[in-house]
């Protein structure tokens, strides 16, 4: 199967826990790095990447993501009345960015449960799958970088990246071995490992390519790490019959913005990187003098 992947799955239906109380009653996803809400970051990777139609799968509070990506036809008269053009342009944009449309996963049953959700959406065609908390600072788009990869192989591909240490046990992990240069064959995957039983220090972040054949691994997966319905799961029900998915080392840097660190650090990252703000930060930021 070597079609052009044109589709995008957005699971955001996640409670955001570790990101109480501010995720309370709005989703994680809305949470603003600088400007933008984290999931706009991903969705304009997924539109540099030449996505061409996107479903994303909310569960409660989805209005303030609808609303994010549709037309507010109030705002747009006020920002023009003040004459506000930059702004009602950037607003505007927001609404012709890409086609979207949603759907619900009623429970929080777990990452593969609700990419499962996207069945009908995704049809008989390789798709993505983008985690907006994973937040990815590439000059080639980090999704980009993985259809190249789908292209040349014609099979799914995930994205990973070097964990040391014990942190390594909050990701799914590949045994996977280099075919080329940053280019990895995987072997297995297991969701979660105890540190000492990680296969390696190669962690998956959250950018995939499926086929449609992951809803059938999808349907005879079980809940596993956390209780829940993982999709690392139902990709080692694949490998086991002997299916090929290939691993993407990617260039670029990731941000685990849906972490209070990590947040912290994107915030500061992608602030120095803004003209109107990073002279005055930088001189706020060596005034601290941290020592
Ligand atoms: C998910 C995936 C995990 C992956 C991680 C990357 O976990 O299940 O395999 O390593 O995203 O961010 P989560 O962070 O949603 O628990």
């Amino acid at each position: 199967m070597k079609q052009k992947i044109r589709k995008a799955v957005f699971p955001a239906a996640g409670l955001g826990t570790r990101f109480l109380p501010a995720t309370k009653s709005s989703p994680k996803e809305m949470l603003p790095l600088v400007d933008k809400p984290l999931i706009q970051y991903s969705v304009e990777e997924a539109v540099a990447s030449e996505i061409e139609s996107i479903l994303i799968v909310t569960g409660r509070d989805k209005s303030s993501i609808e609303d994010h990506f549709d037309i507010s036809f109030e705002l747009e008269a006020v920002l023009q009345e003040r004459g506000k053009i930059e702004l009602f342009k950037q607003v505007r944009a927001l609404a012709d960015l890409v086609k979207i449309s949603y759907t619900r996963q009623k429970q929080a049953l777990g990452l593969g449960h609700a990419i499962y959700q996207a069945k009908d959406f995704v049809g008989d065609e390789p798709f993505a799958v983008l985690l907006a908390d994973d937040v990815i600072d590439a000059k080639k788009p980090a999704l980009k970088q993985l259809i190249e990869v789908y292209q040349k192989y014609s099979a799914p591909v995930l994205a990973t990246m070097q964990v040391k240490g014990e942190a390594i046990s909050r990701f799914g992990v590949i045994d996977a071995e280099e075919v080329e240069p940053n280019i990895f064959k995987i072997k297995s995957i297991v969701e979660k490992p105890k540190f000492a039983d990680a296969p390696s220090d190669m962690a998956v972040i959250g950018r995939y390519i499926f086929t449609p054949e992951l809803f059938g691994a999808l349907e005879k997966t079980k809940p596993g790490a956390g209780g829940e319905i993982q999709v690392a799961d139902a990709m080692r029900f694949l490998l086991d019959e002997g299916k090929p998915f290939y691993a993407v080392k990617l260039d670029g840097v990731r941000h685990d913005a849906g972490d209070k660190l990590g947040f912290l650090i994107a915030t500061v990252e992608f602030a120095l990187k803004r003209d109107e703000l990073s002279a005055d930060f930088r001189q706020y930021l060596k005034s601290l003098n941290l020592g």
